[in-house]
């Protein structure tokens, strides 16, 4: 007997060593390695931000070549973009919908382990192209801002072919991570378990994974044009040659837009999840949440154009893309509409995950607002380059993507690991994280609009106060994800117990299976996939 027992300890208990994560294929352990990924990577995207920031502490150059700071407003955008909020989603994806929606594991293991390990050669490929500059002969930095224009983007240095490789290998990353998903969800279902009886996370990242497939094949298709015209001679992209400028523009946001859904919709999933949870209610309206998604995924993939009303597109497309643009802030209110009735009435408390929750809406509808305004064309092209197209996408992508997955944490914590997180600490964060949030991007809605142009190094001295303010709320920022740190170690290495359902009443509205799992779950998540009832 006890013999059976140490043999079942062998075969399905966590292999040793450095080759666990190496040669993982179990969707736990690959989780947990993005989730790792992603908060390393969001201090040094941090860090190029604190650098910003201090460059703009004061009006006049203090601390650096403006090509550098260009380099820091590319690396900061690239590495939130594709090394922070995709990863970090893609981990709780990783971690939740197997366990979800009953599955042993992702459908394609093998596949998901090479989707994690392409993701920290594209991070070394980008740090080398900030690297390369400092060579001698290295040339000019990436420059261009994460939008990698040409014809800046054929003229710059050495730098950008590493920039270009590093977008190729995130692309295929992310094309094999989303198939694995979108295969997991419509494959691996236990019984029962039908598509409408899901957890909302899990629908989030079917349309994540099926935008993610139809868009980042087109982004590694315009920088590989962009690869021909700098060194084969091609000018797909080039006015001199017989090609267009706007060319690249166009197929950048054609990928651009749906990406900001990509960032954005897994993080509704979170909400989605989190929000019954807290008011001890059933999700309001969850078919027509998952209908404003499907409306949000066809919309999104035909409003790209809203980017660049500045270029001289013609009245027809123009106004077509304004009104696609319009159009889209009805089902996003929608799901915020789903959010507010959730919570109406509702028992709800105010566990960190919560106060998340809530500030979350009241912030991101708030850059609904703002993108209103910007998608109206004449007003666009007085904003257009201004701060405040800076602070209207800051107000959307850290409320509406990070905050959302700083939220996932501390509500999958203790499934995770088996142990309570410190909730007076939790609180803390919050409370520390959203005011200083605030203070950094509110006043850039008052400086842009007033003329500050964004991706310059130095400004006009009428903006000294405002600027400031946006740099000692944006250090106070930064440091509050040491909090954030602190809080997880501290987590992982021990605490209260969490026991089997962490949150009282996590089921309602909630049909995953995660909550039948012990906390933290077995190494494998089922022998025998359980039956939905
Ligand atoms: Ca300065
Ligand atoms: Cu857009």
């Amino acid at each position: 007997m006890s013999t059976d027992i140490a043999h079942e300890e062998h075969h399905h208990g966590p292999p040793k060593g450095i080759g666990r994560w190496l040669f993982s294929t179990n969707h736990k352990d690959i989780g947990t390695m993005y989730l790792v990924f992603a908060l390393t990577m969001l201090f040094v995207g941090g860090a190029s931000a604190m650098y910003i920031r201090a460059e703009l502490f004061m009006p006049g150059v203090q601390f650096m070549e403006p090509d550098f700071y260009n380099n820091m407003v590319t690396n900061h955008a690239l590495i939130m973009v594709f090394a922070v909020v995709m990863p970090a989603a893609a981990g709780l994806a990783n971690w939740m919908i197997p366990m979800m929606i009953g599955a042993p594991d992702m459908a394609l293991p093998r596949l998901n382990n090479l989707s994690f390990w392409l993701l920290p050669a594209a991070a070394v490929m980008l740090i080398l192209s900030t690297v390369v500059p400092f060579l001698p002969g290295g040339g000019s930095a990436i420059n261009t801002g994460w939008t990698l224009y040409p014809p800046l983007s054929i003229q710059t240095g050495m730098a950008m072919d590493f920039a270009i490789f590093t977008v190729h290998i995130l692309g295929v990353s992310s094309i094999l991570a989303s198939i694995n998903i979108v295969v997991t969800i419509l494959n691996m279902r236990a019984p029962g378990m039908t598509l409408f009886k899901m957890p909302m996370f899990c629908w989030a990242w079917l349309f994540t994974g099926l935008l993610l497939i139809i868009i980042a094949p087109v982004l590694a298709g315009g920088v590989t044009m962009l690869l021909f015209d700098r060194h084969f001679g091609t000018s797909f992209f080039d006015a001199a040659g017989g090609g267009d400028p706007v060319l690249f523009q166009h197929l950048f946001w054609f990928f651009g837009h749906p990406e900001v859904y990509v960032l954005l919709l897994p993080s509704i999933g979170v909400l989605a999840m989190i929000i019954p949870t807290f008011a001890r209610k059933p999700l309001f309206g969850y078919n027509s949440l998952v209908g404003g998604m499907a409306i949000l995924f066809t919309l999104g993939l035909v409003a790209w154009a809203h980017h660049q009303y500045t270029v001289g597109m013609a009245a027809g497309p123009t106004t077509w893309f304004m009104i696609i643009t319009i159009l889209i802030s009805i089902p996003v209110g929608l799901m915020l509409l789903n959010f507010m009735m959730t919570m109406w009435r509702g028992a709800m408390t105010f566990e960190t995950p919560m106060l998340f929750a809530v500030a979350i809406v009241l912030m991101f509808s708030f850059a609904g607002v703002t993108g209103i305004m910007l998608a109206v064309v004449p007003a666009d092209l007085e904003y257009h380059d201004s701060m405040f197209v800076v602070a209207h996408f800051h107000y959307a992508l850290i409320p509406g993507a990070l905050m959302g997955l700083l939220a996932a944490a501390f509500y999958w914590l203790p499934k995770w690991t088996g142990n309570m997180y410190d909730e007076r600490l939790g609180k803390i964060f919050f409370w520390w994280n959203v005011i200083s949030f605030n203070i950094t991007f509110f006043p850039q809605h008052f400086y842009g609009l007033a003329g500050m142009p964004r991706r310059i190094v130095d400004y006009n001295p009428a903006f000294a106060d405002l600027n400031m303010i946006s740099s000692l709320g944006a250090f106070a920022y930064g440091l509050s994800h040491l909090l954030f740190l602190y809080i997880v170690i501290k987590t992982v290495r021990g605490g209260v117990k969490a026991g089997n359902k962490p949150w009282e009443g996590a089921q309602i509205g909630t049909p995953g299976l995660e909550w039948d799992l012990s906390s933290p779950p077995p190494f494998h998540s089922f022998t025998t996939p359980p039956v939905v009832k």
